[in-house]
């Protein structure tokens, strides 16, 4: 049972004592003689970091000086080495920098935005990204970045929820766990090995109205339940950093809870992981209105447990007072100074600063294979009437239209700084290698903000000659990410009326939507015969789309957040609280009920009149090629003791279809009564499974009990004993495999 400090202020105040115990560590001795040798200074200077400033003698002179312990943003090698030479050759002590850079999702070679490979649910190709983008970066010299993002997100109109892997917090917990290792591996000093850092450390996902940098008012339990567990979890993989989100939770910027890093991560978690802010976040903290001046945010965010200050320059100006001043011990400084140390031994920086600028790693066979690989499983076919797709030998011309259909830099999506557009494979590239098939190319519009549509009519009338019509459409890299976040999120621009043309064409029309997040497409949807979509697919999203539309490769993909059906629904997920009003789904529609009905005659249901229920697609939702039933569900016993027990589910998978293809089955879970209300459904288990024509297959799955946890009625997290429901199914909204177990 994990003891839950009950108020965030208790975590707080906490904060202000002494700091906490680390765990032992190989680098201990070395890390406390080095410790006892430095000024007070030295040892703020090591808690500074620098984003890369274009001139080089600024930058070492900084150094030189003693102020900096990390620089982010410099991803040349030799200015890397350059900076590296000065720290270890002309400075007192000789401590290396940390390098570090945004690799969100590639360095050189852009896997699909983090969102796209959570709709993978495959745990290992989206581990073999991040060793790409880690081998790539590390081979720059860059030995930190700032990933996983792990917050989740309920909401699409929020710019970042394409850096996420969505609304499900045990999908998320397991991608981020993923990506850990993917990075660091199991042996941080191992040169291809670079530091991950766990982020936004917390609640960011819930920005309120989706307008990000907002107030996050999320109750404790929600907190502990929805939004920490993927922190718990990388922390647990060995996450070598955190960092501290933007957002206050109810009132308490991120970066000066000390109940989150002091209370969390450091005491409850175990782990000793290093803390940074994010950018500028500490002095930030003025504008929230929580710190009189930036000698407040210093000692604030001291207090908190953060132990590196990104570019907002409140350590390096305000520690030396607090500390003359006598207002904090020093012990919080060494305790900070520790961390980074000792990250820097693991790193094996000491030992191997630099970086061999004649082995740059980018796109080799091996990068482009994963790539592709996860660029394939990302996509999710969301609609395919008549079996439209795969498209076959009899198709001997198609008309590829639209904005997104040869966009080197925009099918990268958002935070993509170092991919090189000339390297990625557009739909049109790809297309143009298919032997047989002719293809007639026109973007139609200028870009997907083009509010004119003149070139609409010619795209039409040329698409008219093709025996069939893929319409690539969605947003531009810049409409997602960081600050980027729409109040109506359907397609922009002319595109609607693009898709719509099409359609009257009476053509086949396949439409292939490239987004970073869900947007608002029934219509789209309707006026399709088949779509596709593809959350920024990155490098290799065109080989990966052409391999899907003409069958050398069979989506897979599900969705990892739901997609509203107007953007009012908004929050709208799956595993929401059931409410005491519930809807049946045979509520009146607002164009049903007629005029002067009185005021009771709709019933009084938890729906929306105009938008009814449910969303377009729910979570965990997409489409094969084939078929799959499943069959047969046994529980090998349908009682479990309150700990150390599990069940272990199985059931049969027939692909009763005629292609072979991959299933992700999935394993929901329902409480049935709590001593707080519970989510109506909760995805406790997942597995890929590969099935040829008509082939059956025992799939088996376990339910720890550990697993069905929550923050109940005292803000404590145990299990509570009970009745359960679940189901195994194509998506969250299959229900027709249930069985019902009980914990004691
Ligand atoms: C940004 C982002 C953060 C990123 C950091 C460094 O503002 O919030 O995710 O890692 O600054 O670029």
């Amino acid at each position: 049972m994990k003891r839950l400090v009950y108020s965030l202020m208790a975590g707080v105040l906490m904060s202000a004592c002494a700091g906490s115990k680390m765990p032992e560590d190989k680098y201990d001795i070395r890390v406390d003689e080095l410790l006892q040798r430095m000024t007070l200074e030295e040892k703020i200077g090591q808690m500074n970091q620098l984003s890369a400033l274009e001139s080089l003698d600024a930058m070492s002179e900084e150094i030189r000086q003693g102020r900096v312990g990390s620089i982010f943003n410099e991803t040349d090698p030799h200015r890397i080495n350059t900076l590296q030479r000065v720290a270890r050759e002309e400075t007192r002590l000789g401590i290396p920098l940390l390098m570090a850079r945004d690799v969100i999702h590639g360095f050189r070679t852009i896997a699909p935005i983090p969102l796209g490979q959570a709709a993978s649910f495959d745990l290992e190709a989206v581990e073999a990204a991040a060793r790409v983008a880690a081998i790539e970066a590390s081979s720059a010299g860059i030995r930190w970045t700032f990933s996983p993002m792990i917050d989740i997100a309920r909401d699409a109109r929020w710019g970042r929820i394409a850096e996420g892997y969505g609304e499900d917090t045990y999908l998320t917990s397991m991608m981020g766990a993923a990506v850990v290792r993917g990075y660091q591996t199991d042996n941080l000093a191992d040169p291809t090995a670079i530091a991950a850092c766990a982020k936004h450390f917390a609640g960011y996902g819930a920005s309120e109205g989706g307008r990000d940098y907002n107030s996050a008012n999320i109750p404790i339990r929600q907190l502990h339940d929805v939004y920490l567990p993927p922190f718990e979890a990388a922390a647990k993989a060995g996450a070598a950093t955190f960092m501290t989100s933007f957002n206050d939770i109810d009132g308490i910027p991120s970066t000066a809870n000390g109940y989150l890093m002091r209370s969390l991560l450091h005491e409850e978690w175990g782990s000793d992981a290093m803390v940074v802010t994010d950018w500028s976040s500490a002095t930030e903290m003025l504008a929230h209105g929580n710190c009189r001046d930036t000698l407040d945010v210093a000692l604030q965010t001291i207090n908190a447990g953060v132990d590196m200050d990104m570019v907002s320059n409140a350590y390096i100006r305000y520690l030396p007072k607090l500390m003359k001043d006598g207002v904090i011990p020093e012990i919080l400084i060494n305790e900070a100074v520790r961390r980074i140390l000792k990250l820097k031994f693991d790193l094996g920086l000491f030992d191997n600063p630099y970086v061999d600028e004649s082995k740059l790693q980018a796109y080799t066979p091996e990068a482009l294979s994963a790539t592709l690989r996860i660029a394939t499983e990302s996509a999710v076919l969301l609609k395919n009437d008549n079996s439209l797709l795969p498209l076959g030998k009899e198709v001997k011309s198609v008309a590829l239209i639209g904005p997104l259909a040869d966009d080197t830099y925009e099918q990268f999506g958002t935070w993509a700084f170092d991919g090189e557009p000339e390297h990625t494979i557009t739909p049109l590239k790809a297309m143009l290698s298919v032997d047989g098939v002719k293809v007639i190319h026109d973007k139609a519009l200028t870009h997907c903000r083009d509010l004119k549509g003149d070139g609409i009519r010619q795209a039409v009338q040329r698409a008219k000659s093709a025996d069939v019509i893929v319409c690539v459409v969605g947003e531009e890299a810049i409409m997602s990410g960081e600050a980027h976040c729409l109040a109506d999120i359907n397609l922009y621009g002319k595109q609607k009326e693009l898709v719509a043309e099409l359609s009257k064409t009476g053509k086949p029309l396949v439409t292939v939507i490239m987004a970073g997040r869900p947007l608002t497409i029934a219509d789209e949807v309707e006026k399709s015969d088949a779509l596709l979509y593809m959350f920024h697919p990155g490098t290799m999203g065109g080989q990966a789309l052409v391999d899907l539309l003409f069958g050398k490769a069979v989506p897979s993909g599900k969705l990892p957040v739901t997609f509203p059906r107007m953007v009012g629904q908004i929050p709208i997920y799956y595993n929401h609280k059931n409410t005491g009003r519930p809807a049946e789904g045979n509520e009146l529609l607002i164009n049903q009920t007629p005029v002067r009905a009185a005021q009771t005659a709709l019933g009084c249901h938890s729906y929306w009149l105009d938008a009814g229920y449910g969303p377009l697609f729910p979570f965990g939702y997409g489409l094969s090629y084939t078929t799959f039933a499943y069959s047969d569900l046994k529980l090998d016993k349908d009682r479990m003791k309150l700990e150390n027990d599990s069940i272990e589910v199985s059931f049969t998978l027939t692909n009763t279809g005629n292609v072979e293809a991959t299933e992700i089955c999935q394993l929901y879970v329902r409480d049935l009564v709590g001593s707080v209300s519970r989510p109506v459904k909760e995805l406790k288990g997942f597995r890929r499974v590969t099935l040829k024509a008509g082939e059956s297959q025992r799939v088996s799955m376990k339910i720890f009990v550990e697993n069905l946890q929550f923050c109940g009625l005292d803000y404590y997290t145990y299990q509570e004993p009970g009745e359960f429901r679940l189901w195994v199914g194509c998506n969250s909204d299959d229900n027709r495999n249930e069985a019902t177990f009980y914990v004691d």
